[in-house]
């Protein structure tokens, strides 16, 4: 493991957890509040109105935006930044999953500094332009447990015309409060359950192996895997509300250490996959997980860390245990499985190919060729065995 100085952030600014913790919103006063959420569920389950009442109760004056889709895209963070303009909220509140909290943060990010806008945020970014204070409040309340935008300094956005999903990691995303309230997550469909816990575990186990872990990550990511195998099957099974709360809080456990450590080429090959297919990042992230970590145990550290989770996990491989809790869930073995066709997949295969190298799998324990990810592409597509 690398010896070097590192500044780490073992939780977001500031978490509220726990059953009914959304009243906390009743402690806060803001003068306008923009509201972002996604589908219909946090509006027909009338979580969005009780939010609104809290902080209308404290004096705030409250806009909604809704209907965020899964991989938002930068059109839609456009939209939603002429209504953060005309009303200049000075608090923003997502509620809802991954993607409304990713949209949310974009929408913050081209409001907060004026210059900055699709074509030039990378630029900025990569330079360290990007202040890591801003002036408008951001929270978010997950109703999902995968992404851990909650407690992460990035967002994901997807450019559309070049098929591609486009990470932005700088400081200032990193929200002023993460409300974790397992009560909300119980308005999750069991397949969403699965796909974003999924998503979750691989957050734990890439951050895990990752060779960038540190001591402190290295407990939060380990828990987080064994806590999420655990508890993952009566989460979704049996809607279990203790077993949903736990898969909640060990996700943002996971996602704070990724958000110090890194992920790795589950995540590479995800975004590529769910950007040209339009596919839920957490179903592509749990489709790849088994092949990628049986290729990345030829290193010597990984295969070491992997025995440990099989330890601490009480099971025979991890391996295994994680394509067992795959059939057990529904989710699919490959991409072929998943609904696409062979057609498609030729059609698309050089651009999955350069946008799989991209992204996380430049920071995967083991450095990756074109050559292999082409043959990695065919594995994750047909499911077939590791030969190389
Ligand atoms: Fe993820």
């Amino acid at each position: 493991m690398e010896n070097s100085v590192k500044q780490l952030v073992l939780s977001g600014k500031r978490i509220i957890s726990g059953r009914g913790a959304i009243a906390f919103l009743k402690t806060l006063s803001y003068k306008r509040v923009v509201m972002v959420t996604g589908g219909r569920s946090m509006i027909t389950t009338g979580i969005m109105d009780k939010a609104r009442d809290m902080l209308e109760e404290n004096g705030s004056e409250v806009k909604m935006i809704f209907g965020i889709r899964k991989n938002p895209s930068f059109e839609e963070v456009e939209e939603g930044l002429k209504i953060f303009r005309e009303f200049c909220p000075d608090c923003v509140l997502a509620i809802g999953g991954g993607s409304a909290m990713d949209a949310a943060k974009a929408m913050l990010l081209f409001y907060e500094f004026p210059y900055l806008n699709r074509d030039n945020v990378i630029e900025y970014k990569d330079a360290g332009k990007i202040p890591a204070e801003r002036k408008t409040a951001l929270i978010c309340i997950p109703s999902t447990s995968g992404t851990a935008s909650e407690v992460t300094r990035g967002t994901v956005i997807t450019d559309v015309q070049q098929k591609l999903k486009v990470p932005i990691m700088t400081d200032c995303l990193r929200p002023d409060i993460a409300i974790l309230d397992g009560d909300i997550t119980m308005t999750m469909p069991d397949r969403i359950a699965a796909e974003t816990g999924m998503d979750a575990l691989t957050h734990a186990i890439e951050s895990y192996t990752n060779h960038n872990l540190d001591d402190f990550d290295e407990a939060l990511s380990k828990a987080a895997v064994t806590g999420i195998l655990k508890y993952l099957p009566d989460s979704c099974l049996k809607q279990d509300p203790f077993a949903r709360e736990k898969v909640h809080n060990y996700s943002c456990m996971a996602g704070i250490s990724f958000a110090n450590v890194g992920l790795g080429m589950v995540h590479g090959i995800a975004h590529s996959f769910g950007a040209v297919f339009n596919l839920a990042h957490g179903l592509t992230n749990a489709v790849i997980l088994p092949y990628v970590l049986t290729y990345n145990q030829r290193d010597a550290q990984v295969r070491e860390k992997m025995e440990e989770l099989s330890y601490a996990a009480r099971c025979e491989g991890i391996i295994l245990k994680i394509t067992q809790l795959k059939e057990m869930l529904g989710i699919p073995r490959c991409f072929q499985d998943a609904g696409i066709t062979q057609e498609e997949f030729a059609e698309n295969r050089q651009i999955l190919l350069e946008h799989a190298m991209l992204g996380a799998t430049k920071v995967n324990p083991v450095q990756i060729t074109k050559e292999v990810m082409d043959k990695m592409l065919d594995v994750c597509f047909y499911g077939k065995e590791i030969d190389f």
